[in-house]
């Protein structure tokens, strides 16, 4: 059983079902490249410093340098008994590097030394999540830019509404990702910033240079009160509420998905390798990456609301509470991470089916509005318009009929200021063009936001 830093306080042996229930090493395991690049950072700044000397922070960073191999390759052995990532490089450094280790915990806690640990990691993570978006959006783009002629039913209440054009309902999920994105880089300005040097949580009495660590671990500021930087999880939780907001856009993304590749929608087909098969019903093909993606949000909303649940109620400052932050972090960045790239590669791969796309908005009276602005442009108020397209589509459900089927004699008897031309303003590409309202479906709209679209990609890849 390995000596703990405590002992000296302490009567008893730590009993084993204690160490097994405290430990955090088969999670925080993960932590380990920042935890020795955070080592070395401190070791250097307490030689710049004068705390150490030189050769005593050569002999440390080498000891250093030579576990982060070890754990690189797997061949670091772990052990419950030293409860956590930080206590097991410690220890291992006194092996490697010998006395000289006992000065690597000057003027540090665990308590600063996890803060920092994970901020460096999530650090990293967001930033990969921000190339995945990256990466996500565009896809979308390239799906909306060779599609510009398809048009779909647009829906409200999942009823046939008025026909829009593929792309366009592609570049609605383009803006959602395009927020995401936007609320990863706002949070990852909160993440970086450099807890070392608060110590347990009341700073330290060693004349350190916290801004050298900071230059060193490529932070641009550090903290500004040592017992906010050790207790609190804030830049956990907003990167886990901007993950949960990017797991709501996909899994909405996911349930369009799942619908359109039924037999009942028919409006996609996604691509064998992105599908599985039935062990009983030799016919199916399951939209299982969608549903998958659309099953794990929960997973994410889990761990904000762990997160948020955790940290009500800790008094000031440090709490052992806080190990319990990690799980559900790793679990979320795994998951975000996984769903964002499954998506990239699926994307691509998806048939659209126009013509199914097509015929599904010429049924179901998706030109009434139009047939409504049309009346509106021959001097009829809205509401009066409406109402007598109400009477058209009536008589119209009663023969079977769509309104562009039904004669002009037929359509006169619901108001005299139809003319021949209403039959222009009722077909598909007039409906789709006629909305060039900034933001509507408009061919040329949707043209200029994939335009605007690939600058702003292009912008982004250049900075
Ligand atoms: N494993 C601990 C955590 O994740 C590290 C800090 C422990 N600090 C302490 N005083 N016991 O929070």
């Amino acid at each position: 059983m390995a000596e703990k830093p405590w002992d000296g306080r302490f009567s008893e042996k730590t009993d084993k079902s204690v160490e097994a229930f405290t430990a955090s090493i088969a999670y925080d395991r993960r932590l380990y490249p920042y935890d020795i690049a955070g080592s070395i950072a401190h070791c250097r700044m307490l030689a710049k410093v004068g705390v150490i000397t030189d050769e005593e922070a050569n002999g440390l960073v080498a000891g250093l340098g030579a576990i982060k191999r070890e754990l690189d390759r797997g061949e670091f052995a772990f052990d419950d008994s030293l409860e956590d990532i930080h206590m097991h490089i410690e220890t291992r450094l006194l092996q490697v590097a010998g006395k000289v280790a006992q000065k690597l915990h000057t003027a540090r806690s665990r308590n600063d030394q996890v803060a920092l640990d994970v901020r460096m990691y999530l650090r990293d993570e967001t930033r990969r999540s921000i190339g995945l978006l990256q990466t996500l959006r565009a896809v979308l783009v390239d799906l909306a830019e060779g599609h510009q002629d398809v048009v779909m039913p647009g829906y409200t209440h999942a009823q046939r509404a008025q026909p829009v054009l593929f792309a366009h309902h592609m570049m609605a999920y383009y803006e959602m990702f395009t927020r995401d994105q936007a609320r990863f880089s706002d949070c990852l300005e909160r993440i970086n910033v450099m807890p070392l040097g608060s110590a347990a949580l009341a700073g330290t009495t060693y004349p350190i240079d916290r801004h050298h660590v900071a230059k060193l671990l490529d932070f641009p500021r550090v903290s500004a009160n040592s017992m906010d930087a050790v207790s609190d999880r804030d830049f956990a939780m907003e990167f886990l509420a901007a993950a949960s907001i990017c797991m709501v856009h996909l899994s909405r993304l996911s349930e369009e998905f799942v619908l359109w590749s039924t037999s009942e929608f028919g409006f996609v087909t996604l691509p064998d390798a992105f599908a599985t098969g039935s062990s009983i019903m030799p016919q199916k093909k399951n939209p299982d990456i969608p549903e998958i993606v659309r099953g794990k949000t929960g997973r994410v909303f889990g761990a904000l609301v762990a997160l948020l649940t955790l940290m009500k109620n800790l008094p000031m400052s440090y709490n052992r509470d806080m190990q319990e932050d990690k799980e559900p972090l790793f679990d979320a960045v795994d998951t975000i991470k996984a769903c964002l790239s499954i998506n990239v590669q699926m994307i691509p791969r998806i048939t659209v089916n126009r013509e199914t796309m097509r015929k599904a908005a010429s049924v179901g009276f998706l030109n009434a509005t139009d047939m409504a602005d049309y009346l509106v442009s021959q001097g009829l108020p809205f509401r009066q318009a409406h109402a007598c397209v109400g009477s058209a589509v009536a008589h119209a459900l009663g023969k079977g009929k769509e309104l562009d089927q039904l004669t002009l004699e037929e359509l006169k008897t619901f108001s005299p200021l139809i003319k021949a031309d209403i039959f222009d303003h009722l077909t598909l590409k007039a409906m789709i063009d006629r909305r060039q309202s900034p933001g509507g479906t408009a061919t040329q709209n949707v043209a200029r936001a994939i335009a605007a679209a690939r600058e702003v990609l292009a912008d982004e890849n250049r900075t």
